[in-house]
C-alpha cells in the first residue's frame, strides 16, 4: 500500500491545491491532506473550518482523507507510517523554499518529498493572494470551490465588520 501526505496551511484550501491533491491521488493509494497548525498565526478560517472545506472538496475523491497535525510533518509521517510527502511546485520561488525543507525532512527522518509541478492555470494562485484579492473586493470566484468561495466572503464581511 502506497501513501503520501499533503501538508500545508490551507486558508484556505484553492483550485491549485486541489489540483495536486488529484494528481497525487491517483499516483498513491492514500493521500492524507494535513492542515498543519501554526499557533503563532492567525488564520483566516480556524483548522476544523479548514479541514471541513477541504473534505467537501475532495468528497469524490475516495483515497483522500483530511487531517491536521501540531508540530513537525515528518514526525506526523513517520506516526502514520507514510514515506513520502507531496507537494505542489509553482515555480522558482516554490522551489528555492521547498527544496530546502524537502532536504531538511529527508535529514530528519528518511521521508522523501516528490513534487508535482502546479497546472500553469493556477501557478499563479496562492491562499494569501486570493484572501487579498477578495479583502479588496477582486472577483476570485473562478480560483477556490464555490463553497469555499461562500465562506471566503462571508468571513471577509465579517472580519471587517469586527
Ligand atoms: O501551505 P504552506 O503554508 O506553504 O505550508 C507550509 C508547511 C505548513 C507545509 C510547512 O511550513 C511545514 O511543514 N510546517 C510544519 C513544521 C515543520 O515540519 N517544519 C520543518 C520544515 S523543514
Amino acid at each position: 500500500m502506497t501513501g503520501a501526505v499533503c501538508p500545508g496551511s490551507f486558508d484556505p484550501v484553492t483550485n491549485g491545491h486541489l489540483d495536486v491533491i488529484t494528481r497525487a491521488a491517483a499516483q498513491f493509494d492514500e493521500i492524507v491532506v494535513t492542515v498543519m497548525i501554526n499557533k503563532s498565526k492567525r488564520g483566516l478560517f480556524t483548522v476544523d473550518e479548514r479541514i471541513e472545506m477541504i473534505a467537501e472538496a475532495t468528497a469524490h475523491l475516495d483515497n483522500v482523507r483530511i487531517s491536521s497535525w501540531y508540530g513537525l510533518l515528518v514526525d506526523y509521517a513517520k506516526e502514520q507510517g507514510y514515506t513520502a510527502i507531496v507537494k505542489g511546485l509553482r515555480g522558482a520561488n516554490d522551489f528555492d523554499y521547498e527544496l530546502q525543507m524537502a532536504q531538511m525532512n529527508q535529514k530528519l527522518s528518511g521521508v522523501d518529498t516528490l513534487f508535482i509541478p502546479a497546472n500553469p492555470t493556477y501557478s499563479f494562485l496562492s491562499s494569501s493572494l486570493v484572501k487579498e484579492v477578495a479583502t479588496f473586493g477582486g472577483d476570485v470566484a473562478d480560483m477556490v470551490p464555490e463553497h469555499v468561495h461562500t465562506r471566503l466572503l462571508a468571513r471577509i464581511a465579517e472580519r471587517a465588520a469586527e
